[in-house]
């Protein structure tokens, strides 16, 4: 682990990873038995949102309190934040009073200056540039359903945004090869695929960009797509629609160049009749509630991996 917080899945190293995916499928398997009640007892859990969120606000209340913690969620115009307080001044001061600080800011930059100023771990709980713990989810529904990650063809199509930016490096990571098709002028983060492509070349996998759908998932694991019109963004709605209509669709035809058993996932909220059709959202191959499910069990993982540390985190009894 790089440092004190999760902003990119790229502070992780891959065995990070591992412990992180490994305590998840412990803590799912054993929820009915309470399994982590009382490993964050007596911490508390800052959430502040800047966008709306249903999956990740509540996924993390749930797991705070699941584990002992008590969650508090903000939206920031409840915050000073709203009237001009300084990012700064609040993580120094939230600092003071809780155990970790999640946000869901609009400026990627914002979150930078959140974990400088503040002496607990800081949780990416989306930005415009990544959303690493949508794909810590992934990950996990993925190992589920094809017994392993190394070696697996993952195809995007679609926009290459925050949640792509962060496919990218959580395929480097876990040794998947990950080919991501955008349109012209939504291509991926030049940053993130640059840091993907790095790491990619420890893990003997390839990260690559292409404009052709087709090609993106021909041979594919699993197809995985995203909103073409990412929060913040709805004034481009129109331009997207025709940039991304219909070629950078996720439909049966464009399901049957991946493999026979390939399958799909979406982080949602999705827009049937926009990147995916409703027969293949809604369709056998879709895993898509089972990501949303995996949210809770990842975050419950990765609060005890930054608040307790990686030593406590596999030394849990589960
Ligand atoms: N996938 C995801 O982050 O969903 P929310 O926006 O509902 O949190
Ligand atoms: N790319 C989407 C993800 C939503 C969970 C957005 O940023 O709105």
């Amino acid at each position: 682990m790089r440092g004190k917080d999760l902003l990119t899945l790229g502070e992780l190293t891959p065995s990070d990873l591992d412990s992180i995916l490994t305590a998840a499928q412990r803590l799912k398997e054993g929820r009915r038995a309470r399994a982590g009640s009382g490993a964050l007892s007596g911490k508390s859990v800052a959430m502040i949102f800047e966008k709306p969120s249903t999956r990740t606000r509540v996924s993390f209340q749930v797991a705070a309190t699941e584990l002992g913690a008590s969650p508090v969620s903000l939206s920031s115009s409840e915050l000073q934040l709203g009237r001009g307080e300084t990012v700064e001044d609040t993580g120094r001061v939230l600092s003071r009073y809780v155990h970790c600080i999640a946000a869901r800011v609009n400026s990627h930059a914002d979150l930078v200056r959140l974990s400088g100023s503040s002496t607990v771990p800081v949780v990416n709980a989306l930005s415009d540039l990544y959303h690493p713990v949508q794909i810590l989810a992934d990950l996990l529904t993925l190992k589920e359903h094809k017994g392993r990650l190394k070696g697996l063809r993952v195809g995007w199509v679609g926009d290459g945004d925050n949640v792509c930016n962060s496919w990218a490096i959580g395929a480097a990571l876990t040794g998947i090869d990950f080919v991501a098709a955008t349109p012209q002028g939504f291509e991926p983060s030049a940053e993130a695929f640059k840091e993907a492509q790095e790491l990619s070349k420890t893990t003997g996998t390839k990260v690559e960009a292409t404009t052709d759908p087709r090609e993106a998932v021909q041979g594919a694991d699993c197809v995985i797509t995203d909103t073409f019109v990412s929060m913040g963004l709805e004034a481009e709605r129109e331009r997207r629609a025709k940039a991304f209509m219909p070629a950078y669709q996720v439909d049966a035809s464009l399901m049957s160049a991946a493999k026979g058993d390939a399958v799909f996932m979406h982080c949602l909220p999705a827009h049937r009749g926009e990147e995916v059709t409703a027969d293949v959202i809604d369709g056998a191959r879709s895993l898509v509630f089972d990501e949303a499910e995996n949210r809770l069990h990842t975050t419950k993982a990765l609060l005890c991996f930054l608040m307790l540390g990686p030593k406590e985190l596999s030394g849990l009894r589960l």
